[in-house]
């Protein structure tokens, strides 16, 4: 029983976490996305609930099923993954942002399917806002946890996303790298807090990967009694 009450460190705790690629419309029939499969996120999330948390999920395009128990949110732009996000930041107590969100998307919709006319065909694209830059701007009590997927200068990158989008963990993981691509069930990653690297994780499954990450959120979390 004691055990049972040790590992529920996030009871009473709203955990949101955000999975998935978002999907960028071109036109009624086709979208540009990315090779995201929700795993890491999804292996968040069920960590989450094991360690006690009510957890809202907001998922893009994702390959694999959603963990049972969860409050899930379905959308499919950068913009939509925006306004679910903000509509639960309010009662979060850990954010933990490990969607593949679009940097850019087609500069217009067009509403009836594009037709081919030319040899080559130029779409513009547009930035879309930088949901956890936002969070990071507004957030009051949240710990906000970021993800940045890298194939160079992981250590780098990963402290000026930290700094920039004023996040209270980053969780770095070098994408090139065997066994830590987008769509596999492990992976190899770094969290980096302000003062710098914190742990350096071995290659692990997504699930074991999850937890580790939720301990090390769980003991910068204010106000929880250890
Ligand atoms: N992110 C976000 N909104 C965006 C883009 C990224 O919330 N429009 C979040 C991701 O969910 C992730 C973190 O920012 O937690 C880092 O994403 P990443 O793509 O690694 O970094 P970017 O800041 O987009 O920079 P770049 O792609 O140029 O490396
Ligand atoms: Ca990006």
């Amino acid at each position: 029983e004691e055990w049972f009450s040790r590992s529920r460190k996030l009871a009473g705790k709203h955990v949101l976490v955000t999975a998935g690629g978002t999907m960028e419309r071109l036109d009624p029939v086709r979208y540009l996305t990315n090779d995201s499969s929700g795993k890491m996120g999804f292996a968040i999330a069920e960590a989450a609930l094991l360690m006690g948390a009510e957890v809202t999920v907001v998922a893009g395009r994702t390959t694999v099923e959603p963990p049972a128990g969860v409050k899930l949110v379905q959308i499919e732009s950068a913009q939509q993954m925006l306004e679910a996000v903000t509509a639960h930041f309010e009662t979060a107590d850990i954010v933990v942002k490990a969607a593949a969100v679009a940097d850019y998307r087609p500069a217009r919709q067009q509403e009836q399917k594009l037709k081919k006319t030319g040899e080559t065909l130029t779409l513009e694209l547009e930035r879309t806002t930088d949901i956890l830059q936002l969070l990071g701007e507004r957030k009051t009590h949240q710990l906000l946890v970021g993800f940045a997927a890298e194939t160079q200068q992981i250590a780098h990158y990963a402290m000026d996303k930290l700094t920039r989008k004023n996040c209270d963990l980053i969780v770095a993981n070098d994408v090139s790298a065997e066994g830590a691509g987008f769509n596999g069930d492990t992976n190899i990653v770094q969290l980096y807090g302000k003062e710098g690297l914190i742990q350096e994780l071995p290659l692990l499954s997504k699930r074991e990967t999850a937890s580790r990450i939720l301990e090390v959120a769980v003991q910068r979390l204010p106000h929880l009694p250890q």
